[in-house]
């Protein structure tokens, strides 16, 4: 479905390859500025040495190297990668989260696997001024020391702590919270759906539908994969 060949793309090299204190990997990129995602948004990256995998790998930001010259790509991505290895990347594609600048209170919720990427949230809050506090049951990865951790079970009272939601996290795990939580989240919060993103919307395919109601269907790698609750169909 991808085809690195028929699109422009970016040379990035792997740097390092971390084990992180929630047992996961994080492979730090060299790049151009131009093929680094914002939060939420993502990369198509192929490794020409990975010649058997047909589909390439959706890559977000965990973190950002200085100066714009690369960035911390989140987990997964193909244990075949290795330091010095030579990574394809697209351009970044998407749509990813839109914070306000003004936000004074940050709730981060993780509802998937892992909260890598919603850190970036969370520096960029305090570099504001802002508070952020982080909801989630995933193991946790190193944290930025002014940034509080909390089972998921609290987050009923922060729906009326934050100004802004951030979520991520499989749409089946959003649909698993108990209806009495889910209902009180704001329709304005955001969510990075994690969903198959295999042809990031060059080839069509449909895989990454997401339920608009009226029987209506997002396309999660263009539309999202970022999207507000608004946006879907979560009754
Ligand atoms: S990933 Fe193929 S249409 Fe979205």
């Amino acid at each position: 479905m991808y085809n690195p060949r028929q699109m422009n793309h970016y040379t990035a090299h792997i740097i390092e390859i971390r084990m992180d204190e929630d047992g996961l990997p994080r492979a730090m990129l060299s790049c151009p500025p131009e093929a680094i995602p914002t939060p939420g948004r993502y990369v198509l990256a192929h490794a020409p040495a990975d010649a058997d995998l047909a589909l390439a790998t959706p890559l977000f930001a965990a973190g950002y190297a200085q100066h714009g010259r690369g960035f911390t790509a989140a987990p997964p991505f193909p244990a075949t990668w290795q330091p010095g290895s030579v990574i394809q990347l697209t351009a970044p594609r998407g749509h990813g989260f839109e914070i306000p600048a003004d936000t004074r209170r940050l709730g981060l919720v993780g509802l998937g696997l892992h909260v890598a990427t919603l850190l970036p949230l969370a520096l960029a809050a305090f570099e504001h001024g802002g508070e952020v506090a982080l909801f989630t049951d995933a193991p946790l990865p190193r944290l930025p020391a002014s940034l509080e951790a909390n089972p998921l079970a609290a987050l009923a009272d922060a729906t009326a702590w934050a100004d802004v939601l951030a979520l991520a996290g499989p749409l089946s795990a959003l649909l698993a919270l108990p209806d009495e939580l889910r209902t009180r989240l704001p329709g304005n919060s955001q969510i990075l759906i994690e969903t198959a993103l295999p042809c990031g919307g060059l080839a069509e395919c449909g895989i990454c539908a997401l339920p608009a109601g009226r029987g209506k269907w997002l396309a999660a790698c263009t539309a999202g994969p970022v999207v507000t609750l608004n946006q879907l169909e979560i009754a």
